[in-house]
């Protein structure tokens, strides 16, 4: 689709809208960046899939959207998927991905009580690949885990203007506070790229909890591997391509639009 090197965009990919908290670091720090957003509707949400099922719709997808939008750079802005099939992914396409996990380095630094929290989805606060973060990481630390699924819906909700229930944020900081241990919870990261997007509302049941996420770490891992590429002198018109069907994406636009995002299209 794109022929001049310059234009040739950066695609996020998540189930959702939560690759936005992802996306908003990475305009930041390159804001000129033509944006393909891919949100695999169809699929969402994937927290409750199985392993083998993200496995194989991933790079399948991937696939489909690289062969369509070229993109220099591919990141997987989603927990889940990335934890169970950024390997997958890596050996399918030929152009560099960057991939999203839980930021478990980061606040086990931030922590003074040596006891930090997850949140992400049901799979991805199963993975080995959160055993193999916290071994590397924060061996000497205590990880709480907690799926907070009903977040997912929360930030989708909110993203489209709808009213949340203030008792989906209590019962997520609770999943971890009402742990052994819960009492000395000091920093959470926020495992699911949908959840940064309700960040203040996690932070008014949680005051003095910090939150953690990896957009900021992302941003500069995409900003280091483009750094001898060009970029269109002026920002591009984004595009946000949808799984499902477009007449459910109407009362995303206003949301979208403030990243740009402003051409919206099927799969
Ligand atoms: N945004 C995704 C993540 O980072 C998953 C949401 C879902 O589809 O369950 O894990």
């Amino acid at each position: 689709m794109t022929h001049s090197p310059d234009a040739a965009p950066i695609l996020f990919f998540d189930s959702g809208i939560g690759g936005l908290s992802v996306l908003r670091a990475v305009q930041a720090a390159l804001p000129n960046a033509p944006i393909v957003f891919a949100a695999d509707y169809a699929g969402l949400p994937y927290g409750t899939k199985t392993e083998a099922e993200i496995a194989a719709r991933v790079p399948a997808l991937l696939g489909r959207l690289v062969e369509r939008y070229r993109p220099r750079l591919v990141t997987i802005a989603c927990n889940t998927a990335c934890t169970i099939a950024l390997a997958h992914v890596r050996a399918a396409l030929d152009v560099p991905v960057v991939g999203t996990v839980p930021a478990i380095k980061p606040a086990a630094e931030a922590s003074q009580t040596g006891v930090i929290g997850l949140l992400g989805t049901a799979a991805t606060v199963r993975q080995g690949y959160v055993d193999r973060l916290h071994a590397d990481h924060a061996a000497n630390m205590k990880l709480l885990r907690h799926a907070a699924p009903e977040l997912v819906g929360a930030a989708e909700a909110k993203m489209r203007g709808e009213a949340v229930d203030p008792l989906v944020y209590v019962r997520a900081m609770g999943g971890l506070t009402e742990q052994t241990s819960g009492d000395l919870l000091d920093v959470t990261v926020l495992g699911c790229t949908h959840f940064p997007l309700v960040e203040d509302e996690l932070r008014a049941v949680a005051p003095n909890m910090q939150f953690v996420d990896g957009a900021a770490g992302i941003a500069r891992r995409i900003r280091y591997l483009t750094q001898n590429q060009h970029w269109p002198d002026t920002p591009a018109e984004g595009i946000f391509v949808s799984t499902g069907p477009l007449d459910a994406l109407e009362s995303l636009r206003p949301a979208l639009s403030t990243f740009g995002l402003t051409q919206i299209k099927s799969l």
